[in-house]
């Protein structure tokens, strides 16, 4: 039976391969194709959903988003018999907007995470509008990395700035978690976090995420 999620890095950077490469047990097909976009045509083909997580602005956890949110979608979807969804991590830099490009022709929908910091608001701005919205294709922006302990201010600010944008906000926020940074360099992703209330809370963000844009349901 194939996996039913299917990940994908196009960032030529690939620390999403290092990451995978570390995982000993990975719950979904992976393969880093920034030599060979064309191979995300093949992914199409087969029927799958494919979701591009982008933001130019590096560091604001696309490949953490990817992994995760695929991972969720795999557990979810474990009884599947064929496959469902594609995740594309993409690179996080201008340079390398071709690229991109090449994973929008096949996306069906793209994810855009954002941290809650005012210096975030100008780069996610130019990928939105330069480079999402021409293709006409949804979108979501993802507040990722928001730590509770440093109270709401910046969390309502960012909130007000993407409503104001006029862009499609996700409901589900996700917060920071040593356990999130710490997982790549252990090789781990949310649904092999040890169960400890900590770990289940970082967890149960990216389930959330996962319900809300539908990654989780069957048809
Ligand atoms: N919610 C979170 N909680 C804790 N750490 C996080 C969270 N999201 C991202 N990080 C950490 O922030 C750093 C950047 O995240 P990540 O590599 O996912 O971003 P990126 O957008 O893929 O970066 P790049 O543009 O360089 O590819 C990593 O060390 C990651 O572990
Ligand atoms: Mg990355």
């Amino acid at each position: 039976m194939p996996p039913a999620v299917y990940v994908v890095s196009i960032d030529p950077q690939a620390s999403t391969v290092w990451w995978a490469n570390r995982i000993t047990d990975l719950p979904f097909n992976f393969s880093q194709e920034h030599e060979t976009p064309e191979n995300l045509a093949i992914l199409k083909d087969a029927g799958a959903e494919v979701h591009v997580i982008a933001n130019q602005k590096g560091g604001v956890g696309k490949t953490t988003a990817t992994l995760n949110l695929g991972a969720v979608a795999a557990d979810v979807l474990s009884h599947s018999d064929r496959l469902m969804h594609v995740f594309i991590d993409t690179p996080g830099s201008l340079q390398d907007e071709n690229l991109l490009l090449e994973a929008l022709k096949y996306a069906k929908d793209v994810i855009v995470p954002m941290p809650p910091e005012g210096l975030a608001f100008d780069p996610t701005a130019r990928t939105i509008e330069q480079v999402i919205q021409p293709t006409g294709l949804p979108f979501k922006v993802v507040i990722n990395n928001w730590d509770p302990r440093d109270g709401t201010a910046d969390l309502l600010d960012t909130e007000a700035y993407i409503d104001a944008q006029g862009w499609p906000r996700a409901r589900t926020v996700i917060r920071r978690y040593k356990v999130h940074t710490r997982a790549s360099v252990e090789g781990r992703v949310v649904t092999q976090y040890p169960k400890n209330r900590v770990a289940m809370e970082a967890r149960e963000d990216f389930f959330r995420l996962a319900l809300e844009l539908g990654y989780g349901g069957g048809k």
